[in-house]
């Protein structure tokens, strides 16, 4: 028995970075699991690549999370796909803000990165809301894990649309939690920090130095690091945790 044995878990933005691992340790949990993203090539390799090493047990489907449309056809696939759900993780995110002041981010890139991180979790979460309510019912387990970011937390600099769009998620999070509880579904955050991979690869040298020097564990953070809070989040386990905000983050921020 491994911790998610049977569970059937969604992850949006699982086509690569930190949902594609969470994809992966969940596989190696004993899920089977749907990835979803609009990147459908990467997604559609990713799918092949796990099926060979998983039996069958991973499915892409196209999911535009700012698309209420397309989460709710998405959502229907992925459901019939697994034959019900257990485990929601809104992933999918889009930074764009990165780097700018806040007078130099455009009226567009604020509407975009809300419209990803912050309504996209919504809607998701809105898609999923009824086969949570079902899987609760009848297994008692529902569970919703947001990722967050610990730049909400401390408030990074040069960041503004995402930093708003990660602080709505921690706000949404508590507000979940309170509203699905009454259903058995939990519904926490975790909030990495500054990890290395593709989407922080533009991430100046500075920036790299000022979180790994201020951590308590003073060395880079990879998607390792953060997929173990994620699994534990999701399994039966951890059912009497709910609206808590996890920093994964070598205890950079303390919360
Ligand atoms: N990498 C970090 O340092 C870090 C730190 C804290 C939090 N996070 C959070 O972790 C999550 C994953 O980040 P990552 O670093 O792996 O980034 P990433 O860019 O590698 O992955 C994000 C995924 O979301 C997908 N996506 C973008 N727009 C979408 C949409 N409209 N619908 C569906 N999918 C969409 C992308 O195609 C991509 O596959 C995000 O929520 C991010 O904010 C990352």
């Amino acid at each position: 028995m491994t911790l998610l044995t049977n569970h059937r878990i969604l992850i949006t933005g699982a086509a690569r970075g930190l949902g594609e691992a969470f994809a992966r340790a969940a596989l190696r949990s004993g899920s089977r699991v749907v990835l979803s993203d609009v990147l459908d090539e990467r997604g559609v390799a990713l799918e092949t690549e796990l099926n060979a090493g998983w039996n069958g047990r991973a499915k892409y489907v196209h999911m535009d999370v700012s698309d209420r449309a397309s989460v709710h056809s998405a959502m229907g696939s992925a459901v019939e796909w697994l034959g019900g759900l257990d485990g929601l993780v809104n992933n999918a995110a889009i930074t764009h803000s990165g780097g700018k002041a806040m007078d130099a981010i455009s009226e567009d890139t604020w509407d975009k990165v809300m419209a990803v991180n912050a309504k996209g979790t919504w809607l998701t979460t809105v898609a999923a809301k009824p086969y949570l309510v079902s899987a609760s019912a009848q297994q008692g387990h529902g569970r919703i894990v947001n990722v967050a970011s610990d730049t909400a937390l401390w408030g990074a600099p040069n960041l503004m649309a995402y930093v708003a769009s990660k602080g709505a998620i921690v706000a949404m999070t508590h507000a979940m939690a309170r509203e699905l509880g009454a259903y058995g579904i939990t519904v926490n955050a975790i909030a990495p920090g500054l990890t290395v991979g593709e989407s922080t690869a533009y991430v100046p040298e500075a920036r790299h130095a000022y979180y790994k020097n201020g951590r308590a564990i003073q060395r880079e953070q990879t998607a390792d690091d953060i997929t173990a809070s994620v699994l534990f989040l999701l399994s039966k386990e951890s059912g009497y945790i709910t609206g808590q905000v996890i920093p994964v983050n070598g205890g950079f921020v303390m919360h």
